[in-house]
């Protein structure tokens, strides 16, 4: 999930709430760039692959969303330093038993740590926990789960090396007016997020926070879309002399304030996730990802920080990689926050840590230069079209369908062959997945035009030892909410 409440509305004008981060500890310095490792995706691309990816791409940190064993080994020895996650739905059983945190710093930390020579610096305790669309069910449990690993880390004598913290979404904190200064915690958590601000300064963890400008463009059509980018807005914001060029400074520098206004002004701030998507809506594109993240790393590269903190910014760059198998909740550029393809191709050219380009996955293998489009000889009357679109989106990805999108401007028979061919592909190219009945066939001519790719999947593991047709179809792929787009996208097909 993304927070969704980037903006204080007040008097009209909107200001932005979001962003990054800058070390306060000053003996700290914090020097490179981190990036989120996200896997829900339906075909992910080995660890190896993707830690040597984080290597050539010359990243020095990861943030993991959980503690994947095989992942965690894949790191080991990598010289990356990692941020591994707890997932909301464990908070819960580790607010309630001290044994329970134990057993997990133990798994997942301790025995990576000393066996494995993985560079862990940070836990991080739930993900969005406080996001308003959880209805406050992690308000009780967030807090004492992270005593818990607090305590865990102590008693495992790690808590020197390892810090724990609480990614939170930007709309924990908020300004009663357009400016930074106003800024303080949101008035029916304040408490609890004072508590949290105490034990992480009490205990040397940073404060972790998500900005996302995409999303304020995403919920607000009034929003001044170029206070989204970098240094270059119209009418930038004055804060009693602190000027503000984009919604990045002034959010981050609103969190600034609110620590500040409650006594721990110096407590170290971590942007958790930053980024710009690039499919599925009409804001989410190649172009805007790549000015937004090229301004932000410029920032970052020059060490350059935000009005209220002039040091550098310590940020880790959502995404790595696209995930097909992510919640659409939120909206369909969700599966496409990745500065590389799901195959670790990269989208477009980056200047990280002052390199040229961004550096595509090595031996990545594909399935068969194939495809599954609408068969010339059906018809778009055919009334088996709107239950076989239906079925493809919501078994696949038809994220890349829609106003503003890469495929946006196909036509209805471009629109069901995409969809065909993503339930096609994210099966394996299995024969049984381009039946659609008397509409589908397989083509080696590829479909694809301009922006619009018609992929080819990629081989994992599992895909290598299951050759053949008999194997049943089980490739789970949680799509939450797909039924409603699948529904638009039927409507607007036929
Ligand atoms: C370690 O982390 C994994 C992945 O998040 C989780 O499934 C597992 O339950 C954890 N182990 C323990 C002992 O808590
Ligand atoms: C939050 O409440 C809304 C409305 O009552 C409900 O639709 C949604 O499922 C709830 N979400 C969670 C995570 O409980
Ligand atoms: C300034 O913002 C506009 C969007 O309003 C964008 O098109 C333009 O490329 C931006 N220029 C720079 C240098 O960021
Ligand atoms: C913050 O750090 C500065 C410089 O290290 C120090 O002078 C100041 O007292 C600190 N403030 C607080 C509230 O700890
Ligand atoms: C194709 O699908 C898109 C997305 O649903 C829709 O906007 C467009 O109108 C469709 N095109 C045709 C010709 O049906
Ligand atoms: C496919 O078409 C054939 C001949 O046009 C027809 O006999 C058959 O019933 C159709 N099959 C389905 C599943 O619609």
């Amino acid at each position: 999930m993304r927070n969704m409440g980037l903006l204080n509305q007040v008097g009209g004008r909107r200001i932005l709430v979001s962003f990054l981060l800058s070390s306060v500890m000053l003996m700290d310095a914090v020097s490179g760039i981190g990036v989120n490792w996200g896997t829900q995706a339906t075909h992910p691309l080995p660890p190896s692959t993707v830690v040597r990816m984080l290597k050539d791409n010359g990243f020095d940190k990861v943030k993991l969303f959980d503690a994947d064993s095989k992942i965690l080994s894949a790191l080991a020895n990598s010289g990356i330093q990692v941020m591994v996650g707890i997932p909301n739905d464990m908070l819960a059983s580790l607010a309630n038993s001290v044994q329970v945190a134990e057993n997990w710093v133990a798994k997942n930390v301790s025995s990576h740590v000393s066996s494995n020579g993985v560079d862990i610096r940070y836990v991080a305790v739930g993900n969005e926990p406080f996001l308003s669309t959880f209805n406050g069910t992690f308000l009780g449990t967030t807090l004492p789960a992270l005593q818990n690993i607090q305590s865990a880390l102590i008693k495992a004598g790690l808590s020197t090396k390892v810090k724990v913290t609480v990614p939170l979404n930007a709309d924990v904190y908020q300004s009663a007016s357009n400016l930074p200064s106003e800024g303080d915690f949101r008035t029916d958590i304040h408490d609890l997020m004072l508590q949290i601000v105490k034990f992480l300064s009490d205990n040397g963890g940073p404060f972790t926070v998500n900005i996302y400008p995409f999303i304020s463009l995403y919920n607000d059509p009034n929003f001044p879309i170029d206070f989204a980018f970098f240094d270059n807005a119209s009418s930038p914001i004055n804060d009693n002399g602190r000027v503000y060029e984009n919604v990045f400074d002034a959010n981050y520098d609103t969190l600034v304030w609110a620590l500040e206004k409650n006594g721990y002004g110096n407590l170290s701030i971590i942007v958790g996730e930053i980024g710009w998507p690039t499919d599925g809506d009409k804001n989410a594109n190649i172009k805007s990802a790549q000015l937004f993240n090229q301004g932000f790393m410029t920032r970052v590269n020059a060490g350059k920080g935000t009005p209220m903190r002039a040091g550098p910014i310590d940020a880790y760059l959502f995404s790595l990689i696209d995930e097909d198998a992510k919640s659409i909740q939120p909206g369909n550029f969700e599966r496409h926050w990745g500065l590389f393809y799901f195959d670790g191709q990269p989208k477009y050219q980056l200047n990280l840590n002052g390199r040229n380009g961004l550096v595509a996955a090595k031996d990545v293998r594909y399935l068969a230069r194939k495809w599954c489009v609408m068969s010339p000889s059906a018809s778009l009357d055919d009334p088996q079209v709107a239950p076989s679109v239906s079925y493809a989106c919501q078994n696949a990805d038809c994220t890349s369908l829609g106003y503003g999108t890469s495929c946006g401007n196909l036509d209805g028979r471009g629109n069901i062959s995409y969809a065909f061919n993503s339930y096609y592909q994210i099966n394996n190219q299995l024969n049984s997945a381009c039946k659609f009945p008397n509409l589908s066939v397989i083509t080696t001519t590829n479909p694809s035009a301009g922006d619009c790719q018609f992929r080819i999947m990629i081989k994992t593991d599992t895909t290598a030892n299951a050759a053949g047709e008999t194997r049943v179809v089980s490739q789970t792929i949680h799509l939450v909410g797909l039924g409603a787009f699948a529904l638009m996208f039927l409507f607007t097909v036929l």
